[in-house]
């Protein structure tokens, strides 16, 4: 039998791939969204779908929406650095202050398995060659610095809870709600739309996780019996590589590209291992780097995306100046 999966914040990028695979395995699935990037589910009315338009602020509407759940995901978020520091109070009002809220909906919902969005950048910048879930997060933003505070207040205050936390790599690959201000999808579109593919520095390296296995992330944290996950923390990442390599990897897929190096503007660099997510819950991808550059660049052959290099739909920063939110 399908399982009741609320997804707060599951008109975005991720949400826009999870939704629907949710649907195909037979799941009853809430999505509790501000719809800031659109009706994405428009076309694909399915009864089996109920949507919520609604601010994880507003304590009241999600108290009165969503109940009798078995999974809570919380994906909802000012979900990177700059639109974060576009109004840092938004920010904070979202990322950290609402997540009382979103704790007392887990907290009426008895049943439910409350699966938490983190980043891996909570880990900051590192030495060690790879970052593993024990070491000692340096979240180097605000944007990170909360979602290691929403961590913090889980293992605090949460234990009642069957609590997991994903640290997610960056994601890249197309979905229907598609983001083109992630590290491989930036360098994709600017080769399909410039020709050129920017790179900042380039020796910086980055996990990064194709959305289809990000998706397969979140099944396994909704179905894996308890005793493996609760009060659990996985990084869930895929392939790790230098900004240089990923631009490399896009121009095999677009060859009339040409790479160009700028001096280096963002210095994160590290490495996720994501041995623990593997060996406790058994997750493996099925997809690579070069399939998502290849779903983006199959789309943008097919129209499915407009003027990605401009159009606010697929910049959060740009679409959070567009709408004026507040
Ligand atoms: N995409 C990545 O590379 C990545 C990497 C690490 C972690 N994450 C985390 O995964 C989650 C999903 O990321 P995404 O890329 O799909 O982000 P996204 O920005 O595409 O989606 C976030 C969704 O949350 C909604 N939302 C924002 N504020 C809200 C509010 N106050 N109330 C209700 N809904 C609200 C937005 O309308 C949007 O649909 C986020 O928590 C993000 O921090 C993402």
């Amino acid at each position: 039998m399908g399982k009741r999966v609320c997804v707060m914040g599951g008109a975005g990028y991720v949400g826009s791939a999870l939704v629907p695979r949710l649907l195909e395995r037979g799941d009853d699935v809430m999505v509790y969204d501000t719809y800031w990037y659109g009706d994405i589910f428009g076309e694909m009315r399915n009864c089996k779908l109920k949507e919520v338009r609604g601010d994880i602020r507003d304590r009241s509407k999600l108290l009165d929406n969503i109940k009798g759940m078995d999974a809570i995901l919380h994906l909802a978020c000012i979900s990177n650095d700059p639109s974060f520091d576009l109004n840092p109070s938004l920010g904070r009002s979202i990322n950290l202050d609402a997540f009382h809220n979103v704790l007392d909906v887990a907290r009426q919902n008895p049943e439910a398995r409350f699966v938490y969005a983190s980043s891996s950048s909570v880990y900051g910048v590192k030495k060690e060659k790879e970052v593993i879930e024990e070491m000692i997060e340096e979240p180097l933003t605000d944007y990170s610095k909360f979602k290691l505070e929403c961590e913090k207040i889980l293992k605090a205050e949460a234990r009642d809870l069957d609590y997991v936390i994903v640290r997610p790599a960056t994601v890249c690959g197309y979905a229907p709600r598609l983001r083109l201000d992630v590290v491989v999808n930036i360098l994709t579109i600017n080769a399909l739309e410039r020709g050129i593919i920017l790179v900042d520095g380039g020796e910086q390296t980055r996990p990064n996780i194709h959305v289809k296995d990000m998706v397969g992330v979140y099944e396994k944290l909704i179905d894996s019996p308890s005793d493996k996950t609760r009060y659990e923390i996985f990084n869930a990442g895929d392939e790790n590589h230098s900004v240089r390599e990923l631009a490399e990897i896009v121009r095999r897929k677009v060859p009339n590209a040409t790479i160009q190096i700028n001096p280096v503007k963002d210095q994160r660099s590290y490495n996720v291992n994501s041995d623990k997510i593997k060996r406790f819950l058994g997750f493996r991808t099925s997809e690579t780097i070069e399939s998502a550059v290849e779903s983006i660049v199959d789309a943008y052959r097919e129209g499915k995306i407009i003027e990605g290099l401009t159009n606010p739909i697929y910049h959060n920063i740009k679409r959070m100046k567009e709408l004026n939110i507040s």
